[in-house]
């Protein structure tokens, strides 16, 4: 079982409402959020953010790529969050879910220049450069608005964090971050920038990360460039040591969320820099879990080498098994004894790969409807409106209560803001 989700008499809950209900009231598919879950994760982080005196090391910026619907936001921000954005879009929707301006970091390795002046008339803490272009541009626009942006360079560490290619970012040759060994030299060229001020230092070396190492890796060899900084003058106040603690989705065994972040605390102050203020940017570790999608299967069609169960729910929902072959674990949503087959879970789009699990032992029938696990991070926001499928519904359920917090998209929407050629 799962923080929030779990089986009671053979069938799947979501906290005190059982999965079935939400399909009655809600159709499929449907992504199923749990408040306990989303909050709990967070305390986690938070119960190692506090020194024994009570006084803060340290401060999650939630990285909101993994799950933006503004509900989440919100509870997040009710629990006192920072968030880590990418782009004006996800800034407007943090503000317009509460979440404060100065607890805001701005990531990301193109940022335009409306995007910056977004960012710097609503008061951002922080921008995360990644290149000298990037750091002439934001001084440009700060200088013409007349304001100071306070800015951190992100480094590459190279280190192997020993996870899938696609979705590892701190490792040479790839497009993020500066090169360790050029690091002090831009951190000279910022100090030169009048309408630059250097505040932090961040890297982030991938996601999905499973084992402590490669962090206290990464850590050590951005302590070691703090250290030189220092000796050049120039002085850091706050270490973002990125996100990427993965989650578990079937066999992998990613340590607890406290134990993680008290175990890079710790270093960090045993290290003797225990005077910077830390930052977190967790994105799946936060919401991964603690969420599920809500699948109906319409047929099942038995093939010449294997079955195939077709569901309502397609590529277009969960990216993930299509594009990085992800594994999710998918239950009956009401547990039954009848034999299992074996069989692929598939979606009605017109792609091989569409495929949402492979060989999965299931009993199942047309009408039944499935549980896609640990879907909370990168689901909803990776997905698209490929055949022109309406995005599907967000509920979140906290206790016995459903919220309904993203309407179902209806067809028209789809093609409201496209135009025919004049007759
Ligand atoms: N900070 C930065 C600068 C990032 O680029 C990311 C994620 C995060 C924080 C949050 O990482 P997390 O804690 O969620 O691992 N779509 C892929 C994951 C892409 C991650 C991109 N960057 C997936 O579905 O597995």
């Amino acid at each position: 079982s799962l923080n929030g989700f779990s089986i009671i008499q053979q069938e799947w809950f979501a906290e005190n409402v059982p999965l079935s209900q939400i399909a009655k009231e809600f159709g499929t598919p449907t992504y199923v959020y749990s408040r306990k879950a989303l909050t709990d994760a967070f305390n986690a982080y938070e119960k190692a953010c506090f020194k024994p005196n009570g006084e803060r090391r340290a401060q999650v910026h939630y990285a909101m790529k993994a799950n933006s619907n503004l509900a989440i936001l919100n509870v997040f921000a009710r629990l006192g969050a920072g968030f880590d954005i990418v782009s004006a879009g996800e800034l407007a929707r943090v503000l317009a879910a509460g979440g404060e301006a100065k607890k805001i970091v701005f990531s990301g390795v193109g940022k335009s220049r409306s995007e910056m002046i977004a960012a710097l008339k609503a008061g951002v803490k922080c921008f995360n450069l990644e290149s000298i272009p990037e750091l002439s541009r934001l001084n440009e626009v700060a200088a013409s608005l007349g304001v100071i942006a306070p800015i951190s360079l992100r480094v590459n560490p190279d280190v192997d964090p020993k996870t899938h290619p696609y979705i590892s970012t701190g490792l040479k040759g790839n497009k993020f971050g500066i090169a360790y060994d050029e690091v002090i030299n831009t951190y000279r060229e910022a100090a030169s920038m009048s309408n630059c001020k250097i505040v932090g230092i961040d890297c982030h070396i991938g996601s999905q990360i499973t084992e402590i190492s490669p962090y206290l890796d990464a850590l050590d060899r951005v302590l070691e460039l703090i250290k030189s900084l220092g000796d050049n003058g120039i002085n850091i106040h706050h270490l973002d040591i990125g996100g990427g603690l993965g989650i578990n989705y079937a066999n992998d065994t990613p340590p607890a969320i406290t134990d993680f972040a008290n175990t890079l605390l710790n270093h960090i102050e045993a290290k003797g820099y225990g005077h910077l203020e830390v930052l977190f940017e967790p994105g799946r570790s936060l919401v991964g879990n603690a969420g599920l999608l809500l699948t109906t299967v319409e047929y099942i069609k038995p093939g010449e080498t294997k079955n195939f169960c077709i569901v309502d729910a397609a590529m277009n929902d969960l990216m993930r098994p299509a594009m990085y072959e992800a594994y999710h674990s998918i239950v009956p949503v009401k547990q039954s004894n009848m034999p299992n087959m074996t069989c692929d879970v598939v979606g009605p789009i017109c792609e091989s790969g569409d495929w949402l699990g492979r060989d999965r032992e299931l009993n199942v029938q047309a009408g039944d409807q499935l549980a896609i696990l640990s879907a909370g991070a990168y689901g909803f926001t990776m997905s698209s409106n490929y055949n022109t499928r309406g995005r599907a519904a967000e509920v979140m359920v906290d206790g016995s209560t459903i919220h309904l917090i993203r309407e179902r998209e209806s067809i028209e929407s789809l093609f409201a803001n496209e135009k025919l050629l004049p007759a």
